[in-house]
């Protein structure tokens, strides 16, 4: 399928991912805005030209107009007012897919002119290199033409699961979120490395590392995570003894659970439940 053209207003940090992705894939009619001159720089490369609202303040109008996919990228609290503000300017048919942590359709639908498109999508930032997870939550005005141009566009940037609204911010804390974990964990490890002795730089590496090779041996070996991590773990052996004090009364898996429940908690917040 030939995709429409795309704006992304706001070309912040996952804005920004997701032009870059779509650049890598190819994609060339792509309008991006942002608020600040100075962001609009940082956004702008290759072949994308991103506007300041500083510099334009017809900017988002402009980049809407002949659009059939725009992807709102602000923050949560200032979602509304800017599809308030396009609502007049979109094409008949666009699609407006809206990123806003914590923002339900309805919300979207009410800021828009009566039987607009709306689409929630919570990609998270690996985008930027293709290999995100986008969660797609399908407003009730949707045609199935547009619902599928949105697929097809974020098909471009990793993994699609369609899910129901409802279930948007629970993906959030896990794929939106996730990649912060995985950071701080690395983070952490390394941290845990230096205290062992070792200098950062080699610390960093042999953690980064260690991550990249276990997740392309998942990927390459087809077996599931628990027998790989068996296949490390002799029994009676020192993985055993640090596995036993992670997993010591359900800690690790607790300390998880607690996380998300804390992400879900700050969603039904901006949300206002
Ligand atoms: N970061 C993530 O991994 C992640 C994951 C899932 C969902 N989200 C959601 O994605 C959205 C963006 O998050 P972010 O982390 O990318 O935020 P961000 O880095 O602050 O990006 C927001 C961008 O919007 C621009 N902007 C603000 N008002 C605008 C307007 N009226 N018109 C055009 N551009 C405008 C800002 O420009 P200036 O920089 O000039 O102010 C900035 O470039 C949020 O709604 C968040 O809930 C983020």
């Amino acid at each position: 399928m030939a995709l429409p053209p795309i704006a992304v207003l706001g070309g912040g940090n996952l804005g920004s991912a997701i032009v870059t992705g779509l650049v890598g894939a190819g994609l060339r009619d792509l309008r991006v805005t942002t608020r600040s001159a100075a962001s609009a720089a940082r956004t702008a490369g290759g072949p994308v030209r991103a506007v300041a609202l500083e510099d334009d303040p017809e900017a988002n109008a402009s980049a809407v107009a002949g659009a059939g996919i725009v992807v709102s990228g602000v923050k949560p609290a200032g979602t509304a007012d800017l599809l308030r503000a396009i609502g007049p300017a979109l094409a008949p048919d666009a699609v407006v897919v809206s990123l806003a942590v914590g923002t339900p359709v309805a919300a979207l639908e009410a800021a828009l002119p009566a039987g607009a498109q709306v689409v929630r999508a919570m990609p998270n930032t690996p985008v930027r290199v293709r290999q995100g997870v986008t969660g797609l939550a399908r407003g009730t005005g949707v045609a199935d033409a547009g619902f599928a141009a949105v697929q097809e566009a974020f098909g471009l940037l990793g993994e699609v699961v369609v899910l129901d609204d409802a279930r948007i911010d629970r993906i959030s804390t896990i794929s939106g979120s996730g990649p912060a974990y995985v950071y701080l964990l690395l983070e952490r490890f390394a941290d845990a490395a230096v205290g062992l002795g070792f200098d950062r730089a080699d610390a960093e590496r042999a953690v980064a590392q260690t991550f990249a090779g276990a997740l392309a041996l998942l990927a390459a070996s087809g077996e599931p995570p628990a027998a790989l991590r068996r296949a490390v773990t002799s029994a009676g052996g020192t993985t055993a003894a640090a596995v036993a004090v992670l997993e010591h009364d359900g800690a690790l898996g607790r300390l998880i659970e607690d996380a998300l429940a804390g992400a879900l908690r700050r969603a039904d917040e901006l949300a206002g439940r």
